[in-house]
């Protein structure tokens, strides 16, 4: 995530009066919200893991996929992301036309602070005649040095659909590398990044909840270390988990992920039990730290102020589009 731009916005902030703002605690933030949209002809776009007001408030929440494809076909002038940093960076990459804006511009991602552009760059160019496929968690730099992108729903189909013998480098999530390897068989090199969010569920509780709760199915999103995937009955995307818990005939589920996406698995399967599987810390539930700095009166006050923006050098722009856009053409093509 480029500092530059925090500090610019926050300049813009400062200038505006932003940051001294205090919401009227009567304001009613839903409907100020919903007449903001219509002013400004503007869509609220969020991910699973937002707090469930502003999935409430969303005009569409999705997986890392889902919301890249509602970004490009967007008609809005304006596009709020209600997610982290490389999710509005890869709007706006999408749509350098359109303004795009972040809650929180310091809602960032420990996965995508893993591959730091230099370092990667001189990691590649070890590895000369292997194709560098990207999860999405990741910089604007990373993605203008990668050949496709995918994401937890896709990487499977996009690997596949390679020729078998063509060398793979797989970036930045070595735990979702490690899954991949397993499931195509592939031997990808991998870097050696990961979520802080995905890799500290505690195995000990999880075996334990499983003893408490001998029906339950455990759920996990492939950003998991191995041996918690282990335990998994189901493992898949956000959207994919998602759709186990409406499919699967089971009432209660044990769910390895950030914990934001119980509310729309709640509000499908009102009579099932979704229990999030525990850190290995003093907390019950899992939050992505960064996630989590989206708030409703975040949301509310960048809506009215247009600020923070997502503002980015227009070479970039064009290097970090093309496998994005590849990653979309094939997504298409094997209708996911
Ligand atoms: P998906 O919603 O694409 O599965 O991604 C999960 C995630 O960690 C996003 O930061
Ligand atoms: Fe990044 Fe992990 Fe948070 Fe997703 S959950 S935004 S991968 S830190």
């Amino acid at each position: 995530m480029a500092d530059i731009n925090i500090e610019e916005a926050k300049k813009n902030l400062e200038k505006k009066g932003f940051l001294d703002l205090e919401i009227d605690v009567n304001l009613d933030l839903f409907s100020e919200i919903e007449r903001l949209k219509i002013k400004k002809n503007a869509i609220v776009l969020a991910h699973y893991y937002q707090e469930p007001d502003i999935q409430d408030v969303a005009d569409f929440i999705g997986d890392s996929l889902a919301l890249a494809q509602k970004a490009q076909s967007t008609n809005a002038d304006i596009i709020v992301f209600a997610g982290v940093h490389f999710m509005a960076e890869t709007a706006k990459i999408l749509n350098p036309h359109k303004k795009v804006l972040l809650p929180d511009l310091k809602a960032g991602c420990s996965l995508a602070d893993s591959a730091p552009a230099g370092l990667f760059k001189k990691f590649k160019e070890k590895y000369h005649d292997h194709l560098v496929i990207t999860y999405i968690n990741c910089s604007a730099e990373i993605k203008a040095l990668s050949d496709i992108i995918c994401t937890s729903s896709n990487a499977e189909a996009i690997i596949n659909s390679l020729p078998k013998d063509q060398k793979i480098i797989f970036a930045p999530d070595k735990n979702l590398g490690a899954y991949l390897i397993k499931k195509t068989g592939r031997d990808m090199v991998l870097w050696n990044g990961s979520c802080m969010v995905h890799e500290i569920f505690s195995l000990e509780k999880i075996t334990k909840l499983k003893m408490r709760h001998p029906n339950a199915k455990v759920i996990a999103h492939p950003e998991c270390v191995e041996a918690i995937l282990k335990e998994a009955d189901f493992i898949g995307s956000t959207s994919g988990l998602l759709k186990y818990t409406v499919q699967n005939p089971a009432t209660e589920f044990i769910v390895a992920t950030e914990s934001g996406i119980l509310h729309q698995m709640q509000i499908k399967s009102p009579l099932k039990t979704f229990i999030p599987a525990p850190p290995n810390n003093s907390c019950a539930c899992n939050n992505c730290p960064y996630m989590k700095l989206n708030t409703l009166e975040k949301l509310y006050l960048c809506m009215e102020y247009e600020e923070p923006e997502i503002i980015m050098d227009e070479k970039l722009i064009q290097a970090s589009k093309k496998p994005i856009e590849r990653m979309l053409e094939i997504s298409k093509k094997f209708g996911l």
